[in-house]
């Protein structure tokens, strides 16, 4: 396999197509690793990735130590709510410190957008961000793509629209980037007072109408509302916002073809999503979850074996 041009992933926005395009390769063999009775190869022994997580999380957290631990790395898990943080320490401190305990990756989750790159600039370790604020979740969009490549077969002429609280998705931003590198044509939809300013810089379609949005689409990405970033400023209530942008069977059902629902988790049943949908045959949330450790796995691999 040949080397990726990044030595941290802290975002899509600045990765190359042919980055973008070597970690989707790899993950097929990962994925097929995933498949084995025992799951488990040497790729990383010897390295020690450290799991920085300064906010709440299931999946990705779950997803990066599952791929760590099949790679055979040493890993180390770390929670805000439990460390020197709550003492008054620095972010770059703790960081320092974790460093001189000799780490070869840092994967990060925090609040702030921008943590992993002020870090990087300042650390030597790698760098994996998990989610930064509302910035990038590089990871999340490169599992998205990789499931959409799997159902489609290429990236390149897509119509993808990504539904929902765009303002405050870091999901929304990665998979933007991403998908406009691979030749995806991206749409958003969503109420107005969810659309971010710098949309329109973007080449990105905006749909305020959600049969639109879906006649465009042979996928769609729907969004959590972010109510933990007060997003339930920007509509009435939830009833309201799942009559207007909720991702029904009905909606689905009136295109008369086939269409692809995919969710970063964790969905809000009868709110941006009905449960039919969800569980349905349009949707392929749950094989996401499968590619996202496959995807953390060609990541870590790719950046942890990089050469100097
Ligand atoms: C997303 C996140 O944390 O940004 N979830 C995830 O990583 N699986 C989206 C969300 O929280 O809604």
């Amino acid at each position: 396999m040949s080397s990726l041009q990044i030595n941290h992933l802290l975002g899509l926005q600045h990765v190359s197509h042919e980055d973008i395009t070597l970690i989707l390769d790899s993950t097929d063999t990962f994925l097929e690793i995933l498949e084995r009775p025992i799951k488990k190869v040497p790729t990383l022994q010897g390295k020690t990735v450290v799991n920085l997580f300064f906010e709440n999380s299931t999946r990705t957290r779950i997803s990066f130590e599952l791929a760590e631990r099949r790679l055979s790395a040493d890993v180390v898990n770390f929670s805000a709510s439990t460390s020197s943080v709550s003492k008054g320490e620095t972010l770059l401190d703790t960081a320092l410190n974790i460093e001189a305990m000799k780490v070869d990756i840092v994967v990060m989750r925090h609040s702030a957008a921008g943590a992993g790159h002020f870090l990087s600039t300042r650390c030597t370790s790698r760098f994996i961000n998990a989610g930064d604020g509302a910035h990038e979740h590089p990871t999340q969009a490169l599992l998205d793509m990789c499931t959409l490549r799997q159902k489609h077969g290429t990236l390149d002429g897509l119509n993808v629209c990504i539904m929902g609280d765009i303002a405050h998705s870091r999901v929304a931003r990665s998979n933007i980037y991403g998908l406009l590198t691979m030749g995806a044509n991206v749409a958003v939809c969503g109420p107005s007072s969810m659309m971010p300013y710098e949309l329109e810089r973007l080449r990105v379609r905006i749909f305020t109408n959600v049969e639109e949005a879906l006649q465009f689409s042979d996928a769609v990405n729907v969004l959590r509302i972010q109510l933990e970033r007060d997003a339930g400023a920007n509509f009435p209530t939830l009833r309201e916002y799942h009559n207007s942008f909720g991702i029904t069977r009905q909606r689905l059902d009136r295109l008369g073809r086939d269409i692809t629902v995919l969710h970063p988790g964790p969905i809000n049943r009868g709110v941006e999503i009905e449960s039919e949908v969800a569980d349905g045959a349009y949707s392929v949330i749950l094989p996401q979850v499968t590619n996202g450790v496959a995807i953390r796995m060609a990541v870590l691999y790719l950046i942890g074996t990089k050469a100097e």
